[in-house]
Protein backbone atom coordinates (compact mmCIF):
# COMPACT_ATOMS: atom_id res chain seq x y z
CA UNK A 1 0.00 0.00 0.00
CA UNK A 2 0.97 4.00 -0.36
CA UNK A 3 2.00 5.81 1.96
CA UNK A 4 1.88 9.73 2.13
CA UNK A 5 3.79 11.92 4.84
CA UNK A 6 2.29 15.02 5.43
CA UNK A 7 3.04 18.75 7.24
CA UNK A 8 6.42 17.47 8.18
CA UNK A 9 10.25 19.12 7.88
CA UNK A 10 12.35 17.23 5.98
CA UNK A 11 15.82 17.72 6.83
CA UNK A 12 18.58 16.15 5.14
CA UNK A 13 22.33 16.51 5.46
CA UNK A 14 21.82 19.42 2.58
CA UNK A 15 18.75 21.04 3.20
CA UNK A 16 15.66 21.80 5.69
CA UNK A 17 12.21 22.18 3.61
CA UNK A 18 8.29 21.26 3.75
CA UNK A 19 7.22 19.13 1.54
CA UNK A 20 4.65 15.43 1.46
CA UNK A 21 6.47 12.15 0.70
CA UNK A 22 5.26 9.33 -0.96
CA UNK A 23 6.12 5.76 -0.09
CA UNK A 24 5.52 2.94 -2.83
CA UNK A 25 7.14 -0.32 -3.16
CA UNK A 26 9.27 0.46 -0.16
CA UNK A 27 10.92 3.22 -2.15
CA UNK A 28 10.61 7.09 -1.98
CA UNK A 29 8.57 7.49 -5.23
CA UNK A 30 7.65 11.43 -4.98
CA UNK A 31 8.19 14.19 -2.76
CA UNK A 32 6.38 17.34 -3.38
CA UNK A 33 3.59 19.70 -2.61
CA UNK A 34 0.35 18.38 -1.93
CA UNK A 35 0.83 15.12 -3.70
CA UNK A 36 -2.11 13.49 -4.52
CA UNK A 37 -3.62 11.12 -1.40
CA UNK A 38 -5.84 8.90 -3.51
CA UNK A 39 -5.28 5.39 -2.16
CA UNK A 40 -2.43 6.48 -0.05
CA UNK A 41 -2.42 5.45 3.87
CA UNK A 42 -2.18 9.31 5.19
CA UNK A 43 0.90 9.56 7.77
CA UNK A 44 0.41 13.37 9.61
CA UNK A 45 3.60 14.58 10.63
CA UNK A 46 2.50 18.17 11.94
CA UNK A 47 5.28 19.42 13.83
CA UNK A 48 7.97 16.92 13.13
CA UNK A 49 11.04 16.12 11.71
CA UNK A 50 11.61 13.66 9.10
CA UNK A 51 14.90 12.11 8.64
CA UNK A 52 16.55 9.57 6.70
CA UNK A 53 16.71 6.67 9.29
CA UNK A 54 19.68 6.95 11.09
CA UNK A 55 22.98 4.34 9.97
CA UNK A 56 24.70 3.27 12.94
CA UNK A 57 28.11 2.42 11.84
CA UNK A 58 30.10 0.42 14.35
CA UNK A 59 27.81 -2.03 16.84
CA UNK A 60 29.06 -4.99 18.18
CA UNK A 61 25.72 -7.36 18.63
CA UNK A 62 25.94 -11.54 19.72
CA UNK A 63 29.64 -10.96 20.06
CA UNK A 64 31.74 -13.07 22.60
CA UNK A 65 34.12 -10.39 23.92
CA UNK A 66 36.13 -10.33 27.64
CA UNK A 67 35.00 -13.78 28.88
CA UNK A 68 31.68 -13.70 27.75
CA UNK A 69 28.94 -12.59 25.10
CA UNK A 70 27.30 -9.11 24.76
CA UNK A 71 23.71 -8.96 26.31
CA UNK A 72 22.04 -7.58 23.56
CA UNK A 73 21.80 -9.48 20.27
CA UNK A 74 20.23 -8.99 16.77
CA UNK A 75 16.92 -8.83 18.01
CA UNK A 76 17.17 -6.73 21.28
CA UNK A 77 19.87 -4.60 19.60
CA UNK A 78 17.79 -4.11 16.36
CA UNK A 79 14.79 -3.43 17.77
CA UNK A 80 16.44 -1.27 20.24
CA UNK A 81 18.20 0.79 17.31
CA UNK A 82 14.49 1.08 15.60
CA UNK A 83 13.47 2.82 18.82
CA UNK A 84 16.18 5.10 18.56
CA UNK A 85 15.60 6.37 14.91
CA UNK A 86 18.42 3.95 13.23
CA UNK A 87 17.64 2.16 10.54
CA UNK A 88 20.41 0.45 9.85
CA UNK A 89 23.81 -0.91 11.29
CA UNK A 90 27.02 -2.06 10.26
CA UNK A 91 28.09 -5.01 12.83
CA UNK A 92 31.70 -6.43 13.51
CA UNK A 93 32.32 -10.00 12.33
CA UNK A 94 35.02 -10.94 14.31
CA UNK A 95 37.30 -13.51 12.52
CA UNK A 96 40.37 -16.03 13.91
CA UNK A 97 43.50 -16.33 12.95
CA UNK A 98 43.69 -19.60 11.05
CA UNK A 99 40.29 -20.06 9.75
CA UNK A 100 38.97 -19.16 6.25
CA UNK A 101 36.80 -15.86 6.27
CA UNK A 102 34.04 -17.20 4.70
CA UNK A 103 33.67 -18.63 7.79
CA UNK A 104 33.58 -16.29 10.14
CA UNK A 105 31.23 -14.45 7.88
CA UNK A 106 28.66 -17.94 7.64
CA UNK A 107 28.82 -17.04 11.52
CA UNK A 108 27.32 -13.70 11.58
CA UNK A 109 25.32 -14.51 9.05
CA UNK A 110 23.69 -16.78 11.44
CA UNK A 111 23.69 -14.81 14.61
CA UNK A 112 21.70 -12.18 12.34
CA UNK A 113 19.21 -14.41 10.22
CA UNK A 114 15.62 -13.84 11.14
CA UNK A 115 16.50 -11.64 14.17
CA UNK A 116 16.86 -8.71 12.44
CA UNK A 117 14.28 -6.01 12.61
CA UNK A 118 16.37 -3.29 10.67
CA UNK A 119 18.88 -3.55 7.98
CA UNK A 120 22.38 -4.11 8.31
CA UNK A 121 25.79 -5.10 7.35
CA UNK A 122 29.35 -6.68 8.51
CA UNK A 123 32.97 -4.96 8.63
CA UNK A 124 35.03 -7.98 8.42
CA UNK A 125 38.26 -7.73 11.41
CA UNK A 126 41.68 -9.00 9.67
CA UNK A 127 44.11 -9.96 11.99
CA UNK A 128 46.75 -11.89 9.75
CA UNK A 129 47.69 -11.36 6.23
CA UNK A 130 48.56 -14.46 4.60
CA UNK A 131 48.09 -16.32 1.28
CA UNK A 132 45.24 -17.69 2.66
CA UNK A 133 43.69 -14.33 3.10
CA UNK A 134 44.43 -12.71 0.23
CA UNK A 135 43.11 -15.11 -1.85
CA UNK A 136 39.88 -15.22 -0.41
CA UNK A 137 38.99 -10.52 0.05
CA UNK A 138 38.49 -10.09 -3.59
CA UNK A 139 35.60 -12.22 -3.12
CA UNK A 140 34.80 -10.74 0.11
CA UNK A 141 34.57 -7.70 -1.53
CA UNK A 142 32.62 -8.88 -4.77
CA UNK A 143 30.81 -12.14 -3.13
CA UNK A 144 29.87 -10.96 0.07
CA UNK A 145 29.19 -7.05 0.08
CA UNK A 146 32.03 -6.21 3.13
CA UNK A 147 33.57 -3.71 1.56
CA UNK A 148 35.30 -2.46 5.34
CA UNK A 149 38.20 -4.18 7.15
CA UNK A 150 38.88 -3.54 10.56
CA UNK A 151 42.07 -3.93 12.04
CA UNK A 152 42.70 -3.43 15.89
CA UNK A 153 45.83 -1.55 17.19
CA UNK A 154 45.02 -3.10 20.80
CA UNK A 155 43.73 -5.74 23.02
CA UNK A 156 47.19 -7.63 22.81
CA UNK A 157 46.96 -11.32 23.20
CA UNK A 158 42.93 -11.12 21.80
CA UNK A 159 42.55 -9.26 18.61
CA UNK A 160 45.93 -6.69 18.28
CA UNK A 161 47.87 -7.31 14.92
CA UNK A 162 50.90 -5.84 13.94
CA UNK A 163 51.75 -3.00 12.01
CA UNK A 164 52.43 -5.01 9.27
CA UNK A 165 49.86 -6.63 8.97
CA UNK A 166 48.07 -3.03 9.06
CA UNK A 167 49.94 -1.67 6.22
CA UNK A 168 49.14 -4.92 4.41
CA UNK A 169 45.49 -4.27 4.89
CA UNK A 170 45.63 -0.53 3.95
CA UNK A 171 47.85 -1.74 0.51
CA UNK A 172 45.08 -4.78 -0.28
CA UNK A 173 42.01 -2.68 0.50
CA UNK A 174 43.35 0.02 -1.77
CA UNK A 175 43.81 -2.06 -4.54
CA UNK A 176 40.39 -4.10 -4.55
CA UNK A 177 38.46 -1.10 -3.15
CA UNK A 178 38.08 -1.30 0.73
CA UNK A 179 37.99 1.02 3.50
CA UNK A 180 40.31 -0.08 7.11
CA UNK A 181 38.59 1.29 10.01
CA UNK A 182 41.05 0.93 12.91
CA UNK A 183 40.89 1.11 16.75
CA UNK A 184 43.75 3.15 17.63
CA UNK A 185 45.45 2.64 20.80
CA UNK A 186 49.27 1.30 21.68
CA UNK A 187 48.06 -2.16 22.76
CA UNK A 188 51.81 -2.81 24.03
CA UNK A 189 52.51 0.33 26.11
CA UNK A 190 48.88 -0.60 27.42
CA UNK A 191 50.04 -4.16 27.91
CA UNK A 192 52.79 -2.94 29.93
CA UNK A 193 50.70 -0.64 32.24
CA UNK A 194 48.13 -2.58 32.98
CA UNK A 195 50.20 -5.03 34.49
CA UNK A 196 52.39 -2.47 36.50
CA UNK A 197 49.34 -1.05 37.85
CA UNK A 198 48.11 -5.21 38.81
CA UNK A 199 51.21 -5.58 39.98
CA UNK A 200 50.94 -2.28 42.58
CA UNK A 201 47.92 -3.88 43.30
CA UNK A 202 45.80 -1.50 41.80
CA UNK A 203 42.61 -2.99 40.69
CA UNK A 204 39.35 -0.58 40.69
CA UNK A 205 37.59 0.81 37.65
CA UNK A 206 39.21 3.69 37.39
CA UNK A 207 43.16 2.12 36.53
CA UNK A 208 41.32 0.91 33.12
CA UNK A 209 41.39 4.67 32.39
CA UNK A 210 44.56 5.44 34.11
CA UNK A 211 46.45 2.20 32.19
CA UNK A 212 45.23 4.04 28.98
CA UNK A 213 45.97 7.92 28.65
CA UNK A 214 45.01 9.42 25.30
CA UNK A 215 48.54 9.70 24.42
CA UNK A 216 48.88 6.81 23.42
CA UNK A 217 45.65 6.93 21.35
CA UNK A 218 47.01 9.68 19.71
CA UNK A 219 50.31 8.06 19.31
CA UNK A 220 48.21 4.97 16.94
CA UNK A 221 46.19 7.18 15.67
CA UNK A 222 49.11 9.50 14.27
CA UNK A 223 51.08 5.94 13.21
CA UNK A 224 48.19 4.47 11.45
CA UNK A 225 47.77 7.67 9.65
CA UNK A 226 51.60 7.92 8.73
CA UNK A 227 51.15 4.11 6.83
CA UNK A 228 47.93 5.43 5.05
CA UNK A 229 49.96 8.09 3.96
CA UNK A 230 52.64 6.00 2.59
CA UNK A 231 50.22 3.11 1.12
CA UNK A 232 48.34 6.12 -0.32
CA UNK A 233 45.21 4.12 1.27
CA UNK A 234 41.85 5.37 2.55
CA UNK A 235 41.69 4.91 6.84
CA UNK A 236 38.80 5.40 9.00
CA UNK A 237 39.48 5.49 12.46
CA UNK A 238 36.90 4.52 15.15
CA UNK A 239 35.84 6.12 18.08
CA UNK A 240 38.06 9.21 18.42
CA UNK A 241 37.65 10.15 22.18
CA UNK A 242 40.34 12.96 22.45
CA UNK A 243 42.16 16.03 21.39
CA UNK A 244 45.27 14.17 20.91
CA UNK A 245 43.86 11.61 18.32
CA UNK A 246 42.00 14.54 16.50
CA UNK A 247 44.95 16.40 16.22
CA UNK A 248 47.00 13.48 14.45
CA UNK A 249 43.46 13.31 12.26
CA UNK A 250 43.66 16.84 11.38
CA UNK A 251 47.26 17.05 10.33
CA UNK A 252 46.82 13.80 8.11
CA UNK A 253 43.59 15.29 5.94
CA UNK A 254 45.50 18.47 5.96
CA UNK A 255 48.00 16.70 3.88
CA UNK A 256 45.21 15.04 1.74
CA UNK A 257 45.97 11.65 3.51
CA UNK A 258 42.26 9.97 3.03
CA UNK A 259 41.39 9.85 6.64
CA UNK A 260 38.23 9.77 7.98
CA UNK A 261 37.12 9.62 11.94
CA UNK A 262 34.33 8.90 14.21
CA UNK A 263 33.62 9.73 17.46
CA UNK A 264 30.19 8.38 19.81
CA UNK A 265 27.90 9.97 22.16
CA UNK A 266 29.61 8.49 25.25
CA UNK A 267 32.73 10.53 24.89
CA UNK A 268 30.25 13.68 24.26
CA UNK A 269 28.79 13.56 27.58
CA UNK A 270 30.59 11.80 29.68
CA UNK A 271 33.70 11.81 31.24
CA UNK A 272 36.64 9.85 33.33
CA UNK A 273 35.20 10.65 36.46
CA UNK A 274 32.27 8.11 36.05
CA UNK A 275 34.90 5.40 36.25
CA UNK A 276 35.33 6.76 40.16
CA UNK A 277 31.67 6.09 40.89
CA UNK A 278 31.48 4.04 44.25
CA UNK A 279 30.03 0.16 44.51
CA UNK A 280 32.51 -0.90 41.50
CA UNK A 281 29.63 1.22 39.92
CA UNK A 282 32.67 2.71 37.88
CA UNK A 283 33.02 -0.58 35.42
CA UNK A 284 29.47 0.43 33.61
CA UNK A 285 31.61 3.39 32.13
CA UNK A 286 34.84 0.87 31.22
CA UNK A 287 34.69 1.39 27.19
CA UNK A 288 38.04 1.42 25.00
CA UNK A 289 39.39 4.02 24.60
CA UNK A 290 38.50 5.06 27.94
CA UNK A 291 36.22 7.87 28.88
CA UNK A 292 38.55 11.07 28.86
CA UNK A 293 38.66 14.36 30.88
CA UNK A 294 35.84 16.51 30.14
CA UNK A 295 37.92 19.40 28.14
CA UNK A 296 38.24 16.55 25.27
CA UNK A 297 33.85 16.98 25.10
CA UNK A 298 34.30 20.40 23.80
CA UNK A 299 37.22 19.32 21.38
CA UNK A 300 35.25 16.42 20.01
CA UNK A 301 31.76 18.60 19.01
CA UNK A 302 33.94 21.05 17.71
CA UNK A 303 35.79 18.49 15.50
CA UNK A 304 32.43 17.33 13.98
CA UNK A 305 31.25 20.85 13.67
CA UNK A 306 34.47 21.54 11.67
CA UNK A 307 34.18 18.54 9.75
CA UNK A 308 37.84 16.74 11.34
CA UNK A 309 35.19 13.85 12.50
CA UNK A 310 32.51 12.97 10.42
CA UNK A 311 30.38 10.82 12.01
CA UNK A 312 28.99 9.10 15.00
CA UNK A 313 28.79 5.14 16.44
CA UNK A 314 27.21 3.82 18.91
CA UNK A 315 30.14 1.02 19.71
CA UNK A 316 27.34 -1.01 21.36
CA UNK A 317 28.93 -3.39 22.83
CA UNK A 318 26.04 -4.34 26.00
CA UNK A 319 27.31 -6.41 29.05
CA UNK A 320 24.74 -6.42 32.41
CA UNK A 321 26.08 -4.79 35.59
CA UNK A 322 25.47 -8.06 37.21
CA UNK A 323 27.49 -11.39 36.11
CA UNK A 324 29.22 -9.19 33.64
CA UNK A 325 30.37 -6.00 34.23
CA UNK A 326 31.15 -7.59 37.48
CA UNK A 327 33.50 -10.84 36.07
CA UNK A 328 36.23 -7.55 37.13
CA UNK A 329 35.15 -6.86 40.67
CA UNK A 330 38.94 -7.80 41.93
CA UNK A 331 40.82 -6.84 38.63
CA UNK A 332 39.75 -4.20 36.20
CA UNK A 333 41.16 -5.75 33.20
CA UNK A 334 38.74 -8.45 33.77
CA UNK A 335 35.49 -6.12 33.34
CA UNK A 336 34.55 -6.92 29.50
CA UNK A 337 34.53 -3.28 27.81
CA UNK A 338 31.77 -1.81 26.19
CA UNK A 339 28.20 0.18 27.00
CA UNK A 340 25.10 0.26 25.99
CA UNK A 341 24.29 2.60 23.39
CA UNK A 342 22.47 2.13 19.81
CA UNK A 343 19.10 3.26 21.45
CA UNK A 344 20.01 6.89 22.35
CA UNK A 345 23.07 7.73 19.95
CA UNK A 346 20.10 9.93 17.85
CA UNK A 347 18.63 11.49 20.39
CA UNK A 348 21.52 12.85 22.56
CA UNK A 349 23.04 13.74 19.00
CA UNK A 350 20.36 15.73 18.88
CA UNK A 351 19.48 17.20 22.20
CA UNK A 352 23.16 17.89 23.38
CA UNK A 353 24.16 18.59 19.45
CA UNK A 354 20.85 20.89 17.30
CA UNK A 355 19.36 21.85 20.70
CA UNK A 356 22.59 23.14 21.71
CA UNK A 357 23.81 24.45 18.78
CA UNK A 358 27.18 22.83 19.06
CA UNK A 359 25.88 21.30 15.42
CA UNK A 360 23.09 22.13 13.15
CA UNK A 361 20.19 20.72 12.34
CA UNK A 362 21.55 18.96 8.57
CA UNK A 363 25.12 18.70 10.19
CA UNK A 364 23.32 16.26 12.78
CA UNK A 365 21.61 14.44 9.83
CA UNK A 366 24.75 13.91 7.92
CA UNK A 367 27.04 12.66 11.55
CA UNK A 368 24.19 10.30 12.30
CA UNK A 369 23.11 8.51 8.50
CA UNK A 370 24.47 10.42 5.60
CA UNK A 371 27.98 10.06 5.59
CA UNK A 372 28.05 6.31 6.80
CA UNK A 373 25.74 5.93 3.54
CA UNK A 374 28.67 7.38 1.57
CA UNK A 375 31.75 5.80 3.10
CA UNK A 376 30.27 2.36 3.38
CA UNK A 377 28.77 2.13 0.02
CA UNK A 378 25.35 2.85 0.55
CA UNK A 379 24.73 5.85 -0.57
CA UNK A 380 21.89 6.92 -2.30
CA UNK A 381 20.10 4.09 -1.21
CA UNK A 382 20.71 4.63 2.13
CA UNK A 383 20.99 7.54 3.88
CA UNK A 384 18.79 10.40 2.45
CA UNK A 385 15.51 11.63 1.75
CA UNK A 386 15.56 11.44 -2.14
CA UNK A 387 13.34 10.12 -4.81
CA UNK A 388 14.19 6.57 -5.42
CA UNK A 389 16.22 6.09 -2.09
CA UNK A 390 15.14 3.36 0.56
CA UNK A 391 12.29 4.75 2.42
CA UNK A 392 13.91 4.43 5.43
CA UNK A 393 12.56 7.47 7.71
CA UNK A 394 12.19 8.74 10.74
CA UNK A 395 9.12 10.88 12.16
CA UNK A 396 11.02 12.85 14.79
CA UNK A 397 9.42 15.00 17.67
CA UNK A 398 11.70 17.94 18.50
CA UNK A 399 9.58 19.03 21.58
CA UNK A 400 9.00 16.60 23.38
CA UNK A 401 11.48 16.25 26.94
CA UNK A 402 12.13 13.08 28.30
CA UNK A 403 15.00 11.64 30.40
CA UNK A 404 16.85 8.31 29.77
CA UNK A 405 16.40 5.18 31.61
CA UNK A 406 17.00 1.91 32.06
CA UNK A 407 13.60 1.47 33.03
CA UNK A 408 12.19 2.65 30.11
CA UNK A 409 15.11 1.73 27.50
CA UNK A 410 14.22 -1.33 24.93
CA UNK A 411 17.96 -2.66 24.98
CA UNK A 412 17.94 -6.20 26.97
CA UNK A 413 21.08 -5.08 29.19
CA UNK A 414 20.27 -4.11 32.93
CA UNK A 415 21.43 -0.69 32.91
CA UNK A 416 21.56 2.47 30.75
CA UNK A 417 24.99 4.51 31.03
CA UNK A 418 23.14 7.70 30.23
CA UNK A 419 20.61 7.37 33.59
CA UNK A 420 18.97 9.91 34.21
CA UNK A 421 19.96 12.61 31.08
CA UNK A 422 17.50 14.93 30.41
CA UNK A 423 16.82 14.99 26.84
CA UNK A 424 14.77 17.06 24.32
CA UNK A 425 13.51 15.04 21.11
CA UNK A 426 12.18 11.47 20.34
CA UNK A 427 11.51 9.74 16.75
CA UNK A 428 7.73 8.84 17.47
CA UNK A 429 7.48 6.42 14.11
CA UNK A 430 10.01 5.08 11.84
CA UNK A 431 10.08 3.49 8.66
CA UNK A 432 12.20 0.24 7.68
CA UNK A 433 11.56 0.16 3.38
CA UNK A 434 8.06 1.56 3.71
CA UNK A 435 7.01 -0.54 6.54
CA UNK A 436 6.31 1.01 10.05
CA UNK A 437 9.36 -0.58 12.57
CA UNK A 438 8.02 1.99 15.59
CA UNK A 439 4.58 3.39 15.25
CA UNK A 440 3.66 6.36 17.88
CA UNK A 441 6.64 4.97 20.00
CA UNK A 442 5.66 1.19 19.80
CA UNK A 443 7.65 -0.91 17.91
CA UNK A 444 5.80 -2.79 15.50
CA UNK A 445 8.03 -4.61 13.12
CA UNK A 446 9.47 -8.32 13.03
CA UNK A 447 12.48 -9.87 14.05
CA UNK A 448 13.85 -11.30 10.93
CA UNK A 449 12.63 -8.59 8.11
CA UNK A 450 15.80 -6.76 8.26
CA UNK A 451 17.42 -7.82 5.04
CA UNK A 452 21.33 -7.87 4.79
CA UNK A 453 22.77 -5.32 2.64
CA UNK A 454 25.65 -6.42 -0.22
CA UNK A 455 27.76 -2.79 -0.10
CA UNK A 456 29.01 -1.02 -3.00
CA UNK A 457 32.97 -0.76 -3.20
CA UNK A 458 34.84 2.37 -1.02
CA UNK A 459 33.56 5.48 -3.04
CA UNK A 460 32.40 3.74 -5.59
CA UNK A 461 28.39 5.06 -5.09
CA UNK A 462 29.46 8.28 -4.91
CA UNK A 463 31.36 8.37 -8.61
CA UNK A 464 28.65 8.68 -10.97
CA UNK A 465 30.47 6.27 -13.96
CA UNK A 466 30.39 3.21 -11.43
CA UNK A 467 28.13 4.26 -8.44
CA UNK A 468 24.93 2.16 -8.64
CA UNK A 469 22.00 3.75 -10.38
CA UNK A 470 18.88 4.31 -8.57
CA UNK A 471 15.53 2.27 -9.78
CA UNK A 472 12.79 4.47 -9.59
O1 LIG B 1 35.00 -0.83 24.80
C1 LIG B 1 34.66 -1.04 23.64
N1 LIG B 1 34.84 -0.11 22.74
N2 LIG B 1 34.12 -2.24 23.33
C2 LIG B 1 33.80 -2.70 22.04
C3 LIG B 1 34.99 -3.21 21.29
C4 LIG B 1 35.74 -2.10 20.61
O2 LIG B 1 36.92 -1.91 20.91
O3 LIG B 1 35.17 -1.41 19.79
ZN1 LIG C 1 37.45 -0.62 19.48
ZN1 LIG D 1 33.58 -1.19 18.85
Amino acid sequence: MKKIIKNGTIATAADTYQADILIENEKIAMIGKDLPAEGAEIIDAKGAYIFPGGIDPHTHLDMPFGGTTTKDDYETGTIAAAYGGTTTIIDFCLTEKGVPLKKAIETWHEKANEKAAIDYGFHLMISEINDDVLAELPSIIDNEGISSFKVFMAYKNVFQADDATLYRTLLQAKELGALVMVHAENGDVIDYLTKQALAEGNTDPIYHALTRPPELEGEATGRAAKLTEMANGHLYVVHVTCEDAVEKITEARNKGVDIWGETCPQYLVLDQSYLEKPHFEGSKYVWSPPLRDKKNQEVLWNALKMGQLQTIGSDQCSFDFKGQKELGREDFTKIPNGGPTIEDRMSILFSEGVMKERITLNQFVDVTSTRAAKLFGLFPKKGTIAVGSDADIVIFDPKVERAISADTHHMAVDYNAFEGMEITGEPVSVLSRGQFVIKDKQFVGEAGKGQFLKRAKYNAALKPDTGKKLTV
